[in-house]
């Protein structure tokens, strides 16, 4: 089987691409590496010991993209590509939508002419906006707070759509928590550019001694500690729940939530990073982020379920395998 895996060489989609080939699966990836680097497909192969099939292609470009259906016999599409950054997609929406929503109308395009069935998208949790956690896959989705939240809204009802016009498509949408953390060898990882908008990646530069101080965004929230509550999950569980997702041959819609089903508090996650890496990291509690949610969690019974797939990694594993990557990059 050949999976198309869009964004594969940046964070998730790397990890993905080492689940995949480790099944057995060949991948392909298309990516333009606007926020990854090509060194990060060596390392999976590094890993994996198997081949990745590399286009430098924006998926946007559909002439570019049609050469990558035309030279390959494409099973299955994994959706990954997209713009991320919560802050940025405020100050520039054209960009966010143009890129989040035209990925995918361009990428379901060319399943449909070259018979491709099944579509798997990185949808968020983002999606379920102010809904009162654990969120299940019932509920009805609600506004967020950022046109980057609306990209996944939007590529999420216009999949649904095109799975109802086209009865032999398989469309699984996965909504993620909050995944961290790294593959065990430590040779791939997460490396944002610039500043980190996420609590996980900020932690480490702290622990580094790249900033000197982490600011933890309100202590105030009706959560156990005061402190924001979120669904940590390690980026090779996350991974494994995709190839768990292409085993799904319903036909029409799937969603699923992958998630851990356990809330994090900022304060926990911070103390755990600390007692395994025996690090210190210096935080102070300033005024809560704007757009920010008290409590998010997953109810992840659903692809338990159906899917055959739990998340097994603990929050000490993120914390180890993130800082492993760290010291190795
Ligand atoms: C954010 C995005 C979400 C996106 C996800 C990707 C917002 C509002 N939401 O989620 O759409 O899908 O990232 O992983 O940005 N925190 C601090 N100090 C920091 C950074 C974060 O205290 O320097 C706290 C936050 O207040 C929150 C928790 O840590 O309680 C997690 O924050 P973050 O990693 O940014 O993720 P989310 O806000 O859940």
């Amino acid at each position: 089987m050949n999976i198309l895996v869009t964004g594969g060489a940046g964070y998730i989609g790397s990890h993905i691409c080492v689940s995949l080939l480790r099944k057995g699966y060949s991948v392909i990836v298309a990516d333009n590496l606007h926020n990854s680097e090509i060194k990060t497909i060596h390392k999976i192969e590094e890993i994996t010991n198997h081949e990745v099939s590399f286009y430098e292609v924006d998926v946007c470009d559909s002439a570019a993209l049609e050469s990558v259906f035309v030279n390959n016999q494409i099973d299955g599409v994994i959706h990954c590509a997209g713009y991320k950054a919560v802050g940025e997609s405020i100050e520039q929406p054209v960009a966010y939508y143009k890129n989040n929503v035209g990925s995918t109308l361009t990428l379901i395009e060319k399943c449909i002419k070259y018979n491709v069935n099944q579509f798997v998208f990185s949808s968020s949790a983002t999606v379920y906006g102010n809904n009162v956690s654990p969120v299940d896959e019932t509920m009805e989705l609600l506004p967020t707070t950022n046109p980057y939240g609306e990209t996944k809204a939007m590529s999420e009802r216009i999949l649904k759509d095109t799975a109802h016009a086209n009865p032999n498509l398989s469309v699984t949408l996965l909504r993620y928590f909050n995944p961290v953390g790294a593959h065990e060898s430590g040779l791939i990882g997460e490396n944002p550019k610039g500043i980190p908008n996420n609590l996980m990646p900020y932690i480490t530069r702290v622990a580094k001694g790249e900033f000197e101080q982490l600011q933890i965004f309100g202590d105030d929230y009706p959560t156990k500690d005061g402190t924001g509550v979120r669904d940590y999950i390690h980026v090779m569980d996350l991974a494994e729940g995709h190839v768990a997702a292409l085993y799904n041959k319903a036909e029409g819609v799937s969603i699923y939530n992958l998630g851990t089903g356990e809330g994090t508090s900022v304060l926990e996650l911070v103390n755990k990073f600390s007692e395994v890496n025996n690090v210190d990291v210096n935080y102070q509690v300033v005024e809560r982020r704007d757009g920010d949610l008290a409590s998010v969690y997953a109810n992840a019974s659903k692809a338990a379920k159906d899917l055959n797939w739990e998340a097994k990694r603990s929050l000490a594993d993120m914390c180890r395998d993130v800082w492993t990557y760290e010291q190795r990059k």
